[in-house]
Formats: C-alpha cells, structure tokens, sequence
C-alpha cells in the first residue's frame, strides 16, 4: 500500500515536474549577430532565463541569413533540428511540408494569436491552418536613411522623388562624401533593387512581378528602366564596398562618411546601439517614389518538433514571451523594427517606428502591403536566389543593356518554377 501511494505520489509529481519547475532548454538559430541585432536577441534570452529556462545560442553570422539557412538545412537533414528557428515568409511552407514543425495551437489559442496579430502575416506563419511559428516584429524595407549632418553641410534636403535622390547624391559626391552607403552581398543589391521596382514599377507592378511572377512585366519596359536605375544608384556607391557588411554600411553612415543608406530598418539597431537619437542625429525617410506603400519583412521563430518535455514546455514558453507587450517593446525598439501586436502603445517608441506603425495600418487598411522579395517574404527561396544572381551579375556588368537583364531575370524566375 505504502508503496503503491509512494510510486502515485511520484507519478503526479512527475506530471507536475514539467509545468512547474523543470527547466527546459531551447536552442535558437538566428542571425542577429550585429551590434544592435544582438541586444534585441539579447532581450529574448534574459526574458525566457527569467522564465527558468536555458537559452542555447546558435547565431549564424552574415546578413539576410542565407549562411544561417545552409547550416540550418545540414541540421535538419541529420535528424537533429534546433528548437526554434529564425524562419520566414513561403519558406515556412516548405519546412511544413517535411513534417518537422510543431504545432502552437493551443498557446495560440491560449494567447488569442488570431486576435492580436494583423491577418494577412497571421497565415505567413500557419501551415495547413495551424500555427507553426510565431512573428517578432515588422519590418520596413523601403526606407532611406540620412545622416543629417552631412546633409546641412552640404545644404540638402531630404529627397521625396527619384530625382531628388539622384540630384543630392550628385551633390554628396561632388563634396567628396559617400553618396550611398551600400556593401557587397546579393541580398543587399536585392534590396535596393526592389526598392527601384517599387517606385518605378508602382504597387501593381511589384506584386506582378515579385508575388505572381508574370513573364510580361518581367520583360517590361519599366522593369529594364528599374535595372538602368540600378546601374546609376551603382555610380554613387564607394569603390570599397565588395564584401562589405549592411552594418559597416550603416556605419559609414554614422560616422559622417557618407549621406544616405538605402535599407529595412534594421539598419536603425545600429544607430541606437550607437546612442543616437531618431529625428536629430538620424533621419528615416520613405524611399522616394514609394510613400504610402510599406514593404514589409517579418522575423518569425518557426519551432520544430521536440521529444523532451521540458525542452518542449521551454519551446512553448518561449513562443508565449515573444507575444507579450514587454518583449515587443524591449526587443523593437533595440532591433529598429516595430511591434506584430498591433494594439501596443507606441509612446515610448522613437519618430521613425511610429512613423512606420502608422503607415502600417494605413497601407494595411488599403491594399498597401508589399512583401519585401529580398527578406524571404514574396516568393520561395528558389526564386528569390534566381532574382538575386540576375541582379548581382547585372550589378557587376557594366556593359550588360538593361533590357537583356529583365529578359535574364523571367529566364531564370522560370528555370526554378
Ligand atoms: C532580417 C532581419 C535582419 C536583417 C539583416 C533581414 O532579412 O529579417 O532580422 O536584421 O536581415 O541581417
């Protein structure tokens, strides 16, 4: 009897054991390993260790994250994925369909996720109608940020027309600045080239060409004026800069060697890592030719399905604290991004992040949303790599027409389809 009630006593305590007091660990593959990347990680780390959990680091350098996909790929294909993982846009998709991502059901349902999150990101993070992930943040990608400083010296004005843009960088040059502050990688020439089909191909231009992929507007005309543009934003940027890191970019910025810096607004983590302040050190202005319209990238931690209960409880957990009010507001504000939780109070945020939650709910609100082709959000991995070879070939040839790259860029869209 003393026995059986021992070994009952034991069961249940064990049952208890997971939800009360066993630490779990949860191993995160990312890559925000930048100066400012890395406090807003650090934001998820001290809150889930606050939880009692044990956070297991697995930062992958190199931005845009296609290094961190690589080594994710080899994980997985060896049985052995981490618990969470930094996961975005129709790739989420294609993990589903490998039948390795857990099912956050019940702590969506728990947390009313359907409630809280913007609808048309919500299903970016659902596979066959359950949620798989959970989403951090929303950033912008058409952006232009400036270091005002330079701009008075050189009397300039924030530019609102390509123009503009075109006739201010004459002018940084010519006084011997950096006109644009750019680096060296695919994803980075992919940015500033979907920035130029947006303004010049418009809204339903972009969504034809990145979203449905549509041979004609593939070839067209404007999309061989976007790559002309491309070549001439090419004329502005150093001679340096092959190889180089967003976040060396970012700092030639702050450091009033260059003008302008065409990024997603991750490129703010830097300035704030730096103690400066939005609207006085630093101005963010909607790429010219694109206001009212908002490029979107969001961060999601996708959770792979775990067999340790406590790791699994620890998984839950953290799934839990990215959609609380405080991490949204600890981890925005240090990632430059703005919160998924679109009923957080905004008043503790800087001018840019409120600038962006407001146009966010009007771009929303009228068909304005674009996903960002160069941060994972518009089309799959694929295709993705397929624009990115046109342009950064392109971007690399000086005597190659414009018009002979559109046609390489429906070429090679279609070789992956
Ligand atoms: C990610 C951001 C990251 C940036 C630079 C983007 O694709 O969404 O979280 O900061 O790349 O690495």
């Amino acid at each position: 009897m003393k026995t059986i009630s021992r070994l009952a006593l034991g069961l249940s305590m064990a049952c208890l054991l997971p939800l009360t007091t066993h630490a779990g660990e949860v191993e995160v593959l990312h890559w925000w390993t930048s100066g400012g990347e890395k406090r807003a990680a650090d934001t998820l780390q001290k809150l889930l260790e606050e939880k009692g959990h044990v956070w297991k680091d697995f930062a992958v350098a190199g931005g845009g994250g296609e290094a961190a996909m690589t080594v994710l790929k080899t994980r997985a294909v060896s049985g052995n994925p981490p618990a969470a993982a930094q996961i975005k846009g129709p790739n989420i998709q294609e993990w589903g369909q490998l039948g390795l991502l857990a099912d956050l059901t019940a702590v969506a349902n728990q947390g009313q996720w359907d409630k809280l999150l913007p609808e048309q990101l919500a299903e970016v993070v659902k596979y066959d109608g359950h949620y798989v992930a959970v989403p951090l943040n929303i950033h912008r990608v058409n952006w232009l940020w400036i270091n005002p400083t330079v701009f008075a010296k050189v009397g300039l004005q924030p530019p609102t027309t390509l123009d503009e843009l075109f006739s201010a960088a004459d002018k940084l040059k010519a006084a011997g600045y950096i006109a644009i502050a750019h680096g060296g990688q695919p994803w980075q020439d992919g940015t500033l080239f979907e920035n130029l089909v947006l303004a010049i191909l418009g809204p339903e231009g972009y969504h034809k060409a990145f979203v449905e992929q549509d041979p004609a507007t593939l070839t067209s005309a404007k999309m061989a004026e976007a790559f002309a543009t491309l070549r001439k934003l090419r004329s502005y940027i150093d001679a340096d800069a092959a190889g180089r890191d967003w976040n060396a970019a970012t700092g030639l910025l702050i450091d009033g060697k260059a003008g302008m810096q065409i990024m997603g607004d991750w490129a703010k983590s830097e300035w704030t890592a730096a103690g400066k302040v939005a609207g006085k050190d630093y101005q963010c202005v909607v790429f010219p030719g694109t206001q009212g319209r908002f490029i979107y990238n969001m961060d999601s931690l996708v959770m792979f399905k775990l067999s340790n209960e406590a790791n699994r409880q620890a998984q839950d957990d953290l799934a839990r604290t990215v959609l609380e009010p405080k991490f949204q507001e600890f981890f925005n504000q240090n990632k430059g991004s703005i919160p998924v939780r679109l009923d957080q109070d905004m008043s503790s945020f800087d001018s840019c992040a409120q600038k962006s939650m407001q146009d966010f709910k009007q771009a929303a609100s009228n068909g304005g949303l674009e996903p960002s082709l160069a941060h994972d959000m518009a089309a799959s991995s694929y295709v993705q790599g397929a624009v990115f070879d046109v342009v950064t070939n392109f971007f690399n040839s000086p005597d190659m027409p414009p018009e002979k790259a559109a046609e390489q860029l429906a070429a090679a869209i279609k070789a992956v389809q």
